[in-house]
């Protein structure tokens, strides 16, 4: 079997802890542990049991106007100016596409689809940071070199993965005018308080400037109205638990749709996804429970690693937190595995990162307890 290079594979967990994949207690997957919601089960099971079920009896609409009629409305944007995806993966590789023979500024570590992306585009990678470089495990935008527009192009993940930072909006709104293109990738922008769409002032957007938006809230998707040259990618693989579906969308100009549209196969956003997406996304009273659970679970996980000796924590504002052991992490991800059967993620596919660092994500408070005293317990009984 491979190493992984992702979380969630819990065949590999599996097979290295000798049980079935059910019996994998996962923490390598940065997903909601409350999801899915009912709401979205409820309105898959109604959409399997029509006498007619159109969401796998008929092709979806190839425009999948509807569903960028929801996500226009959640984010208070133009649906033109939405695009959706099998995945935020997918738009990934049509923003790789976009930077065919260009150069990409890329903050490392970086999650790994990126480069691989950038790659099979033939883009020119231009790595920023990283560990080995003297840097930190946090991506650091301070270190690109100040420059008019030329011909250059920036990928950011926000907040960042594998470390959890948060790169405040201001400093990215001020590297914009810098680049000609801009991917902004907001997987797990979700999980922050305050990133939250039904307070920002509608309408406002089309004049590319929100005054009344909270302070708190992060996203760059109320000012691509200002910024044609960005796009803003995100998923509801985490927030909503549905990896299994792949559903992501792109917020920016419809120009880079046009281009993207030409390039892609038809109808990759299968029906069920559509489906679970829009009820995803009117479920007001799951987000809101997410978003009262995640500080309590986050602090709770922090606190629990700073205790365990020479385990150093990252401060993070997404649901994960990348931390530092001493020794092989790789080995305590095998202890764990082989002896009590959690799966953590390694970060080996952070090339920069070694085998120093574990990537752990946020679940229930009992299972954080479980993990924490499964660590002390290989602690406590290593040489
Ligand atoms: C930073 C980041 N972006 C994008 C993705 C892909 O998300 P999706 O499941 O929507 O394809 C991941 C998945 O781990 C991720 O970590």
């Amino acid at each position: 079997m491979f190493w992984p290079q992702h979380g969630g594979n819990r065949a590999w967990g599996a097979a290295v802890a000798g049980c079935s994949p059910a019996d994998i207690l996962d923490f390598s997957a940065s997903l909601n542990p409350l999801g899915p919601p009912q709401s979205v089960l409820q309105a898959l099971g109604r959409a399997l049991s029509e006498p007619d079920p159109v969401a796998i009896s008929r092709y979806p609409d190839p425009e999948y106007w509807r569903l960028r009629t929801r996500l226009a409305q959640y984010w208070a944007v133009d649906p033109e100016w939405i695009f959706v995806g099998n995945g935020a993966a997918e738009l990934l590789t049509w923003a790789a596409r976009d930077a065919q023979g260009r150069e990409v500024w890329l903050p490392k570590p970086a999650f790994g689809e990126y480069e691989r992306a950038l790659q099979a585009a033939g883009a020119i990678i231009k790595p920023l940071g990283g560990e080995n470089s003297g840097g930190s495990p946090m991506p650091s935008v301070e270190q690109i070199p100040p420059s008019g527009r030329g011909n250059r192009i920036l990928w950011l993940n926000n907040p960042h993965n594998p470390s959890g930072r948060l790169i405040p909006r201001q400093e990215i709104l001020a590297l914009l005018p810098q680049f000609q293109q801009v991917m902004v990738d907001e997987a797990f922008m979700d999980f922050l308080p305050g990133d939250d769409p039904q307070d920002h002032c509608k309408g406002e957007i089309e004049k590319g400037e929100i005054e009344t938006e909270p302070s708190s809230s992060q996203t760059l998707i109320p000012h691509l109205a200002a910024h044609p040259n960005t796009v803003v990618i995100r998923s509801l693989t985490k927030f909503y638990t549905l990896p299994g579906l792949r559903i992501g969308f792109a917020v920016g100009h419809p120009d880079h749709w046009r281009r993207w549209q030409r390039w892609r196969d038809p109808w990759s956003v299968n029906g069920l996804a559509a489906v679970a997406a829009e009820a995803a996304l009117a479920d007001e009273s799951f987000r809101r429970r997410t978003l009262a659970w995640l500080p309590v679970a986050r602090e709770h996980l922090r606190k629990g690693l700073q205790a365990l000796p020479g385990w150093d924590p990252w401060p993070s504002q997404a649901n994960f937190v990348l931390v530092r052991c001493p020794g092989s992490a790789t080995q305590i991800q095998r202890a764990l595995l082989q002896r009590h059967r959690i799966l953590v993620r390694d970060c080996l596919s952070f090339s920069e990162l070694g085998d120093h660092y574990l990537r752990i994500s946020l679940r229930t408070l009992p299972e954080q307890e479980q993990l924490l005293s499964a660590c002390r317990e290989i602690l406590d009984n290593s040489d």
